[in-house]
C-alpha cells in the first residue's frame, strides 16, 4: 500500500498487463520489484487524481484514494452513437416552465452527476450555486426585475444595461425576460487560479444540459440571468459565491409540458479539413 495514495493492488487479482501504467496521464505508476504496480518515488504530488488507473483496470484489482473497484458503477450500460444523435439533436432551449420545483430526487440525480463532468487537469473546484426552491427563485426574480425597471425607467441609454437593451419593451411590460418564469437555476463559479476557469463552467453546464432533457426536465442557458448577477452584485450574494472564484455562466431549468415534436434543421457547420 502507497500511504500517500492509498494505492493497493490485489495481488490474487492483478495480472500485470500494465494497462494502469499505459493510461496513467502524469505516468506515476510503474511495476515494482516485485512485479506489481507501484507508484514511483515523488510521483504522488503529481497524481491529478483522475483514477483512470481504478476504472481501466480489468481484473478490479487496484484501489486509490480509498476508493475500490466494487463501489464504481460499471461501464456496460453505453448508451448507443444514435441515441446520443437524438438527444442532441432534440434539446432545446426551454422557455416555458411549470410553476412549480421539480421533485427532489430528480434535483439529486442532477447534482451527484456534476462530480463526474470532466475539468481541465481534473481540478475539480467547481462551485455550483442551485436556486432549489421556486419561492427563493420568485425572491431573486422580483429583485433582478425591479432594479431593471428602475434602472430603464432612470436612464434606459445607460451602456451597463448592454444585454438588456433590446427586451427594454418586455421588461417595462413586466415580463420576465431574464429568468423564463423558471423554477430553478443553476450557477457555476470557477476558482480564479483554477487551470481553464472560464471552460470548465460552460462543459458542466453541457452536460447538466443533455442530462436534464434525458430526464424531462426543460433548460436554458442563461446569459441574461448570468448578466443580471454582475449587474446586481447584491442580489448574487446569496449564491454565496465563495471569495477567489468568479461567476461562469447561469443556467435556468425546471418542469416544463413544452415537448418539441421534431428536429431542428440547422445549417450545416463550417469545417475545414486541415492538411
Ligand atoms: C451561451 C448561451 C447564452 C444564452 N443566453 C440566453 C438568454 O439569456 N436567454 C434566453 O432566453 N436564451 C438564451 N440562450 C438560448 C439561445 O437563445 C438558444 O440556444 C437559441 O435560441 C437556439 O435555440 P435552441 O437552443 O433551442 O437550439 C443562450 C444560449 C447560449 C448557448
Amino acid at each position: 500500500m502507497d500511504n500517500e495514495l492509498q494505492l493497493h493492488i490485489d495481488h490474487g487479482r492483478c495480472v500485470r498487463c500494465g494497462l494502469c501504467l499505459r493510461d496513467c496521464a502524469p505516468g506515476i505508476l510503474e511495476f515494482g520489484a516485485d512485479g506489481f504496480p507501484r507508484v514511483v518515488e515523488n510521483g504522488a504530488g503529481r497524481c491529478t487524481k483522475c483514477q483512470h488507473c481504478l476504472a481501466v483496470c480489468p481484473e478490479g484489482a487496484l484501489s486509490i484514494l480509498g476508493r475500490s473497484p466494487e463501489n464504481s458503477a460499471p461501464c456496460d450500460g453505453m448508451i448507443r452513437g444514435s441515441e446520443m444523435l437524438s438527444l442532441i439533436r432534440s434539446r432545446r432551449s426551454f422557455r416555458s416552465y411549470r410553476h412549480e420545483n421539480l421533485d427532489a430526487e430528480t434535483l439529486g440525480k442532477l447534482k451527484s452527476m456534476l462530480a463526474f463532468v470532466p475539468t481541465g487537469v481534473n481540478d475539480h473546484r467547481l462551485y455550483f450555486s442551485f436556486v432549489d426552491d421556486l419561492r427563493v427563485m420568485d425572491e431573486i426574480r422580483n429583485a433582478v426585475n425591479g432594479e431593471l425597471l428602475e434602472r430603464f425607467r432612470r436612464d434606459p441609454a445607460s451602456p451597463e444595461l448592454g444585454g438588456f437593451s433590446r427586451y427594454a419593451k418586455a421588461i417595462l411590460a413586466g415580463r420576465d425576460i431574464v429568468f423564463r418564469e423558471a423554477p430553478h437555476m443553476v450557477v457555476v463559479s470557477s476558482p480564479d487560479d483554477s487551470p481553464c476557469p472560464t471552460v470548465d463552467p460552460v462543459i458542466a453546464l453541457s452536460y447538466f444540459e443533455l442530462y436534464a432533457q434525458s430526464l424531462g426536465v426543460g433548460t436554458v442557458w442563461c446569459g441574461l440571468a448570468a448578466g443580471a448577477m454582475k449587474l446586481f452584485p447584491e442580489i448574487a450574494k446569496r449564491l454565496c459565491i465563495p471569495e477567489g472564484y468568479s461567476l461562469g455562466y447561469a443556467m435556468l431549468f425546471g418542469p416544463t409540458d413544452l415537448r418539441y415534436r421534431r428536429a431542428t434543421q440547422p445549417e450545416m457547420v463550417r469545417c475545414h479539413s486541415v492538411k
